[in-house]
C-alpha cells in the first residue's frame, strides 16, 4: 500500500503531460487524461495520479490524511508561468491610453517612457515596499493556479537598484507557497545615466553587477532585451557570455518588435529560452530547433501591444523547438498576470490547440527551467503542485475565455489557495 498525506479525489478529468523533458513537433500536445480521477500525495510529493477506484486500492492514507474533494472539477499541474517582470514599482496606465490614441510602443520608448518609467518608479521605491509588492503579486499569481514563477530584475539598471530588486524576489518567495526562478535583467535597457556613454554601462554590468549577483547567489538566470532602444546584438552577446562564466543559464528577448538575429544568438549561447519570437525570421527558428532552445509565447503581451506579428505558434511547432506559453506579466506589455489568459491567447492568437497550451503552460515551461525533473506533470515522484480549476474539462478552460476558474491550488503537497465559498457543483461527479 501506498501511504498518503493528502488524497485528492472528485477529479472528473486529470490532463497532464508526461515526463521530464519538453515535448515538441507532433507531441507537443500529448497529454495523460484521466476520468473520474485522484491524485494522492505524501510529504509534498505526488505517490499516485490515475483512476480514483485504482486509488482506493493502491493508497493507504494516513488516519489523519487531509481529504479534499475536486467536486467534479479538472485537475492539472500548477502553471508554470516562465517569464515575468515581477519586482516593480507603479503602473502605466497613461501610456496604455497614449498607445490607444496611436502612439506606439517604440516611439513612447524613445522619449524616455516606457521601461524607463518604470526605472525611475522602481528605483524610488524602498526595499521593503518592493518586497512587499511582490509577495502580493505570488499571493495573486497563486489564486491564478500558478505555482512556479520566473521573474526578472530590469528595473533597477544600477548596481544598487538590480541587487535591491532581486534581493526582493529572494525575500519575498521565502516561506512562500509559489516557487519562484530568480532572473538578472540587468540588460533590459540602458539607463538615462549612461545614454551618451552606453559601452561604460555594459561595462559596469559584466565588471560590478553580474559579479555580486553570482556572489550572492541571486540569480539563476541572465536574460538581454535586443532591440533599437536597448541592446545590440554584439552588447547582449558579451553581458550573456560573461554571465555564463559565472554559471548562469541564459535566456533572450528576442525578435520581439523586429527581426534582429537574436534568436540565433539565443541559439547559438545554448539560451534555455528565446522569448516573444515574434519577427523571428526562418533561420532563426531553424537554429533554436537544432539547439534545443525553448521558445517562449507571450501571446498576451502582443495582444496586449496590439502588434500586426502574431506570435509563431505553429510555426515553432512545425520545426520542433519546444514551445512555452507565459505572460511576460509588466506594467508595460503585459499588466495580466493570468496564465488563463496566456492560455486563451496561445489558442486563440498563436493558434495552439489547447492541449499543446496546456503543455506549454506546464512540463515545456519547467524544462524551460531546468526544472522538468521535478515539477510540470502529475506524476509519481514529481512535487506536489497542481490545481483544481471548475470545469468538467480542460477544453472549458479556453472555450469559456473570459474568466480564470481555479478554485483549489495544492502547492508542494498542501492546500495552499481555497476560493472562498466555493460551491461550483456545477456537474456532480459520480463514481462510475
Ligand atoms: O517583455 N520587451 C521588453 N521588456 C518587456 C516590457 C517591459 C516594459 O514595457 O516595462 C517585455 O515586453
Ligand atoms: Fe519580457
Amino acid at each position: 500500500m501506498i501511504e498518503a498525506d493528502l488524497v485528492l479525489t472528485g477529479i472528473s478529468e486529470l490532463a497532464t503531460p508526461q515526463g521530464t523533458t519538453a515535448l515538441a513537433g507532433s507531441s507537443s500536445g500529448r497529454l495523460r487524461v484521466v476520468e473520474q480521477a485522484a491524485v494522492a500525495c505524501f510529504r509534498g510529493e505526488i505517490v499516485f495520479a490515475g483512476p480514483e477506484r485504482d486509488c482506493l486500492q493502491a493508497v493507504k492514507p494516513e488516519p489523519d490524511a487531509v481529504r479534499v474533494d475536486a467536486r467534479g472539477g479538472t485537475v492539472l499541474p500548477g502553471f508554470v508561468d516562465a517569464h515575468t517582470h515581477l519586482p516593480f514599482a507603479g503602473w502605466r496606465e497613461q501610456e496604455f491610453d497614449e498607445r490607444l490614441r496611436g502612439a506606439t510602443y517604440s516611439e513612447i520608448a524613445a522619449r524616455g517612457g516606457g521601461i524607463l518609467s518604470t526605472v525611475a518608479m522602481t528605483r524610488a521605491a524602498s526595499f521593503e515596499e518592493l518586497t512587499e509588492q511582490v509577495r502580493a503579486r505570488l499571493d495573486a499569481m497563486l489564486r491564478l493556479g500558478t505555482t512556479t514563477v520566473e521573474a526578472k530584475s530590469g528595473y533597477g539598471l544600477s548596481f544598487e537598484d538590480e541587487l535591491k530588486q532581486l534581493a526582493a524576489l529572494r525575500d519575498a518567495s521565502e516561506d512562500h507557497p509559489v516557487d519562484l526562478v530568480p532572473t538578472f535583467l540587468g540588460a533590459h535597457t540602458v539607463p538615462v545615466e549612461y545614454r551618451e556613454r552606453r559601452e561604460k554601462y555594459v561595462q559596469l554590468l559584466i565588471e560590478r553587477v553580474l559579479p555580486e549577483v553570482s556572489r550572492q547567489k541571486l540569480a539563476e538566470y541572465a536574460d538581454a532585451f535586443v532591440d533599437a532602444h536597448a541592446f545590440e546584438l554584439d552588447e547582449a552577446r558579451r553581458i550573456l557570455t560573461a554571465a555564463r562564466e559565472h554559471g548562469l543559464g541564459i535566456r533572450l528577448h528576442a525578435d520581439q518588435l523586429a527581426d534582429d538575429g537574436a534568436a540565433s544568438l539565443a541559439a547559438e549561447l545554448g539560451a534555455a529560452s528565446a522569448d516573444h519570437l515574434e519577427y523571428a525570421a526562418e533561420k532563426g527558428i531553424e537554429a533554436l530547433a537544432r539547439a534545443g532552445t525553448c521558445g517562449v509565447l507571450l501571446p498576451a503581451a502582443a495582444f496586449f501591444l496590439m502588434m500586426d506579428a502574431t506570435p509563431p505558434g505553429r510555426r515553432l511547432i512545425d520545426a520542433g523547438v519546444p514551445v512555452v506559453v507565459a505572460t511576460d506579466f509588466n506594467p508595460g506589455s503585459c499588466p495580466a498576470d493570468s496564465m488563463s489568459a496566456a492560455l486563451w491567447f496561445a489558442c486563440l492568437t498563436a493558434r495552439l490547440t489547447v492541449d499543446e497550451a496546456i503543455c506549454a503552460a506546464t512540463l515545456n515551461a519547467a524544462h524551460s527551467l531546468g526544472l522538468a525533473g521535478e515539477i510540470g506533470s502529475l506524476e509519481p515522484g514529481k512535487r506536489a503542485d497542481l490545481v483544481i480549476h471548475a470545469v468538467p474539462n480542460r477544453y472549458h478552460l479556453v472555450y469559456r475565455f473570459g474568466e480564470p476558474r481555479v478554485s483549489k491550488v495544492i502547492a508542494n503537497g498542501r492546500l495552499a489557495y481555497e476560493k472562498n465559498g466555493d460551491r461550483s457543483n456545477f456537474r456532480p461527479y459520480k463514481e462510475k
